[in-house]
């Protein structure tokens, strides 16, 4: 049996990074898993890979920052594997900049894909899970929100939401069978953090010094990240609720 034997996990941004690392975890584990991102291309080579080592998988294309798309997400979960047992929430963009020059569209892209679009995936998973009164949701936070960079000003806003989304859905649930955590990740060797590296003077001057802000000396690797994803996820971790854990190497601990 696998730790996540026969769930429905539903894992977004699964086209690259954490969210690619989790949804082949969990899947590894025995999850039937929906991967989705808005790269459809992507979610399918990760489809294909699942498949590829007899696990199963369906890739969806989908824009977390759209509500109907992310209710079309859970309704295709719903009708190809019965119900949602397991949201990861792992989309997300990092657009860096100085906080009083950032434009309007880039405050909006931000807050609406990493903060709203895990509420309306939760939103629309919510009333399955409650139908069977078992769920389980990881939102992928950062240690941006807890603690703030330069240049991370409404990155760090829109993550520190989904910790409080977090902390909202364990306490509103908690008696139902559906539990909420957050993860928050330190520096992780993903695309994400491509843009923001180059303002702080290019990814090779990052990973030589990086032993100056994460203590642990080098970049996580995305299955890290997964390998945490997948115990909140499962059954192991049923007394784990509202829960906001870092894996960042140190980061937070100074
Ligand atoms: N890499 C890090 O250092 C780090 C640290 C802390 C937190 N995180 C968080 O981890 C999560 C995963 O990031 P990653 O490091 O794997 O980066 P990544 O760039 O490898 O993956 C992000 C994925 O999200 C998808 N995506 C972007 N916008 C989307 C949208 N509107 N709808 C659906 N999918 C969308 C992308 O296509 C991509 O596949 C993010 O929420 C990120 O903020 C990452």
């Amino acid at each position: 049996m696998g730790r996540v034997e026969n769930k429905a996990c539903i894992v977004t941004g699964a086209g690259s990074g954490i969210g690619r690392a989790t949804a082949l975890r969990l899947a590894d584990e025995g999850g039937k898993v929906i991967v989705s991102d808005i790269n459809f291309e992507s979610a399918e080579k990760v489809s294909a890979d699942i498949k590829k080592f007899g696990g199963i998988a369906i890739a969806h294309k989908t824009d977390v920052s759209d509500y109907v798309q992310c209710e079309d997400l859970i309704n295709t979960c719903v009708s190809e594997f019965g119900t949602v047992h397991v949201v990861i929430n792992s989309a997300g963009v990092n657009i860096p900049g100085v906080f009083h020059e950032f434009k309007n569209e880039v405050i909006d892209k931000t807050l609406n894909v990493n903060l709203k679009g895990s509420m309306y995936t939760c939103r629309a998973a919510i009333p399955h899970m409650l139908k069977h009164k078992n769920g389980s949701i990881v939102n992928i936070s950062s240690v941006n929100g807890i603690v703030s960079e330069p240049f991370l000003t409404v990155y760090s806003a829109s993550k520190g939401g989904v910790v409080m989304l977090t902390k909202g859905i364990a306490l509103d649930y908690a008696k139902q069978g559906i539990r909420c955590n957050a993860i928050c990740p330190g520096w992780v060797d993903t695309p994400i953090n491509y843009a923001h590296a180059e303002m702080m003077g290019g990814l090779e001057k990052i990973y030589k010094e990086i032993g100056n802000f994460q203590p642990i000396g080098r970049p996580g690797e995305p299955v890290e990240i997964a390998h945490l994803a997948l115990f909140l996820a499962s059954d192991e971790a049923s007394f784990m609720t509202g829960s906001i854990v870092s894996a960042d190497g140190g980061m937070t601990a100074q």
